[in-house]
């Protein structure tokens, strides 16, 4: 203990963004009722980036989770622009995926199988026949270790050959960093000892406005995409690439995500809204992915990736079920940027690979900046 204090110390007087660790001894500068709301047992910890802007981010080991985002809006109010729980059993119970990191396949395989060198693997049917963020008690279910870095938090997870179906046992490491011009850098690393499949996203939901009340519809969403991998009523890509030239999928120009979403198309009605991954236009590596903007707040973020796609997800399905910040989440009061490969890959040779050989390490970075519209 004495060590990490001092750790974090030190750390504070060599850098602007500083890393402080949280559990029930320390209590300031943090919120110590919050720490040790999300503390369980001896390993299970809440951790804290914050920079000389303000900006803090909350993170759990558990399922390595980005527990609360905190930003500024234009007149300098910082609130929480995440969806999130009030403690560890919120965490360790909810079923929305808040901020944790899903894998071992983000997103969708069909028929919950896949074929590596001709065998078959089976992984969990977890939504309908389908297997959707690697089955139920995946990553974001697990405990990670975590270390303290210098201006960022790793953790790692081995997870073992067979484990929910996944062949190859899988090292992964994910890294939290805060830099100071308000950037939460991700840094996604794994290698397996066997031929496997995998999709790392974090799955958090954004509501920029600070007001977990409120809808998401009113934010402008910028996609730096021409195609989206549509549909069939189970959320399964066909295979085929769709323009989304003339459609309610055509996000180029910022549009008000609520705009369009009502509009007699069928891919919304299979979404029940949008819940469908866009393929981004890689041509200018600097371009941002995504960019969202809220016009009351002034708060704007911008979504940097490596990654090929990004799952767009309304929050069609919250219901008021999942509870936290003095609410129950209501329909649409979130919205996700999941930064990723296709979905169903493993089954759909034409699209990017999502196989990882022996010997070869996965690297894949997210970047979420926020600032202040001008
Ligand atoms: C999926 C949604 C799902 C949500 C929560 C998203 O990534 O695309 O269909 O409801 O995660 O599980």
């Amino acid at each position: 203990m004495k060590i990490l204090l001092a750790m974090a110390a030190s750390l504070m007087l060599a850098c602007h963004s500083c890393v402080i660790t949280t559990d029930r001894m320390e209590q300031k500068p943090l919120d110590s009722q919050r720490a040790e709301a999300f503390a369980s047992g001896d390993s299970i910890r809440l951790y804290t980036l914050s920079n000389a802007h303000g900006m803090t981010v909350e993170l759990s080991n558990y399922g390595a989770t980005i527990v609360a985002i905190h930003v500024p809006d234009k007149d300098g109010n910082i609130e929480n622009v995440t969806l999130g729980y009030d403690d560890h059993a919120g965490l360790a119970s909810g079923k929305s995926y808040f901020g944790c990191v899903v894998g071992r396949y983000a997103n969708r395989i069909a028929h919950a199988r896949f074929a590596i060198d001709g065998k078959t693997y089976q992984v969990p049917q977890n939504d309908g026949q389908n297997s959707l963020h690697g089955g139920v008690n995946s990553i974001d279910k697990q405990v990670w270790t975590a270390r303290v870095m210098n201006d960022a938090i790793r953790f790692t997870r081995t997870m073992e050959d067979g484990e929910n179906g996944y062949p190859g046992k899988m090292q992964v490491t994910v890294v939290y960093s805060l830099r100071d011009d308000n950037s939460l850098v991700i840094d996604y690393t794994a290698t397996s000892d066997q031929p496997t499949v995998l999709n790392l996203t974090n799955h958090a939901y954004f509501n920029l406005t600070g007001n977990p009340e409120s809808t998401i519809l009113d934010h402008q969403l910028m996609i730096n995409a021409g195609f989206i991998t549509p549909v069939d009523s189970t959320l399964i890509p066909t295979g085929k690439l769709m323009a989304v030239a003339g459609t309610p999928f055509d996000f180029n120009s910022p549009t008000a995500i609520g705009s369009r979403i009502g509009a007699e198309d069928e891919q919304l009605k299979f979404g029940k809204g949008y819940d469908h991954n866009f393929v981004l236009d890689k041509s200018n590596p600097e371009a941002p992915a995504a960019v969202v903007t809220d016009a009351v707040s002034g708060r704007k973020m911008e979504v940097f990736t490596t990654e090929p796609g990004v799952q767009l997800y309304t929050g069609n399905f919250l219901n008021g079920s999942e509870k936290g910040r003095g609410t129950a989440y209501q329909y649409r009061t979130g919205f996700c940027l999941e930064t990723q490969h296709f979905p169903d890959s493993p089954n759909q040779p034409a699209f990017p690979s999502t196989l990882l050989k022996p010997g070869g390490t996965f690297k894949s970075q997210t970047t979420y900046r926020f600032s202040i519209l001008k």
